[in-house]
């Protein structure tokens, strides 16, 4: 079975998170993706957060499979010129360096184009080109900060809070994908390539989208009603932290269920949606709310809100969460339980459809990871074990047209 993006070479002059998840994503669609790594040390998270001595960290592997690895010295002329002819020869370049450190390498996005004029720049930057902010290098928290997501993450009386879902790195290479099939559509129909930039501020506030609905909500009338805030508490002139209010019109919580005080994880996620609000009465032994004016609309419920959470909870103090959710799934309200990555490490769906997924290492062994969270009728993703440092220099030599004489004297060069 052939894969989608198959004869599409890229090089991936990527490193830590943002970057590398952009190419693994591809290369799992069928790109042949060349990671270019600093000779000796490769990209940090090789090194970083090591769990076995000497074999590359998980927060490497787990970013970097189905790719090859070529070390190359770019600010070397032998490594230049390597670099030079890998362009010519390539479909896309991605690069997510600090700012301004590809333009001090010597490949300019018009030196690039001069090398080849059908190539597509992809870059991530910490914000876009042009931003009072341009010049700042960017991690995961940083944009989360600076994209909205931290001020109104968390509860209204602490501070701003941190997403654990990488919304500034990841997220930002799931936007950079998109851009470079974008741009390869484009190219189909134009032959020319293109740049195409994504900054890590924009793709978070992307992702937060509904909060600036709400900032343009609480401009006009001054309060939003699906926050707890609403109606008993106050709000300023900026979107509050709602903690686990539903972000949407249907009001939600994490609720307690059996086990709360020794199992971290024992919760719910329950959305009241207004067509369930019957069933709900009927599950928690509730049916008398189902002909009170006090709670048969929305509304109406809004003032009792943490009431009636709280009466749920009560329901649930007997019922783990799988229990509480077999319960309410027969009547169709919306809900889920709170799993712990070692749950859903061990989940039988989640092995079965390949999201959660047993790779080969050729130094460490087996690994868990994260599959295609993509799934195609017509193509079947492969996962493979990530590149040791360097692993296909020679091959990638060898296919630029490289000697043994003169793969001899990179190696030399990449040694000094
Ligand atoms: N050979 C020689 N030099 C190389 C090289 C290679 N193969 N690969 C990288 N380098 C050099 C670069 O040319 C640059 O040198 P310079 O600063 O002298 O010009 C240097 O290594 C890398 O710099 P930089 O990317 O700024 O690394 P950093 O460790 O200081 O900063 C980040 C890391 C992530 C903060 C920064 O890269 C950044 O802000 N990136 C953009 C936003 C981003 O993607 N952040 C999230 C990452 S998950």
């Amino acid at each position: 079975m052939t894969k989608a993006l198959e004869g599409i070479k890229i090089i991936d002059f990527t490193h830590v998170q943002a970057g590398p998840a952009c190419t693994q994503l591809l290369a799992w669609y069928g790109a042949d993706v060349i990671k270019v790594e600093r000779p000796g040390s490769g990209d940090v998270t090789r090194n970083q957060l090591r769990d076995i001595p000497d074999a590359d960290a998980l927060y490497f592997t787990m970013l970097n499979s189905n790719k090859r690895s070529l070390t190359l010295d770019t600010k070397k002329p032998e490594g230049k010129e390597v670099l030079e002819k890998l362009i010519k020869v390539s479909d896309v370049m991605v690069e997510n360096f600090g700012p301004g450190a590809l333009d001090r390498m010597g490949f300019s996005w018009k030196r690039i184009l001069e090398l080849n004029p059908k190539m597509i720049l992809a870059s991530v930057k910490g914000f876009s080109d042009g931003h009072h902010y341009d010049d700042l290098k960017v991690y995961e928290n940083v944009a989360q900060c600076a994209g909205g997501a931290a001020s109104t993450t968390g509860f209204w009386d602490g501070p701003p809070v941190i997403s654990a879902a990488a919304l500034g790195d990841s997220n930002t290479g799931m936007h950079l994908a998109i851009g470079i099939l974008t741009a390869l559509r484009q190219r189909d129909k134009t032959g020319a390539g293109q740049k195409v930039a994504v900054s890590m501020q924009d793709s978070v506030l992307n992702l937060c989208r509904v909060k600036l609905r709400d900032q343009q909500r609480l401009d006009r009338v001054g309060y939003l009603e699906e926050y707890p805030q609403y109606p008993h508490g106050s709000f300023s002139d900026v979107v509050p932290r709602g903690g686990n209010a539903g972000g949407g019109g249907q009001p939600g919580w994490i609720l307690k269920c059996k086990g709360w005080q020794t199992d971290p994880n024992a919760y719910i996620y329950f959305t009241i949606q207004g067509h369930a609000w019957e069933p709900i009465c009927d599950a928690i032994g509730k049916p008398e709310w189902k002909t009170d004016p006090a709670y048969t609309t929305a509304r109406a419920r809004q003032p009792h809100i943490v009431e009636i959470f709280g009466t749920i909870e009560a329901w649930l103090a007997d019922k783990t969460k799988f229990e509480a959710v077999d319960i309410l799934r027969k009547h169709d309200i919306p809900c889920a339980p709170v799993l712990s990555m070692k749950e859903l490490a061990d989940d039988p769906s989640l092995r079965e459809s390949g999201t959660i997924t047993e790779v080969e290492h050729k130094v460490r062994g087996k690994y868990l990871t994260v599959g295609s969270p993509i799934k195609f009728s017509d193509m079947k993703v492969e996962i493979t074990g990530s590149p040791l440092l360097g692993e296909h220099t020679e091959e990638v030599l060898a296919e630029l047209g490289y000697s043994r004489d003169g793969i001899q004297q990179l190696h030399a060069a990449n040694a000094v």
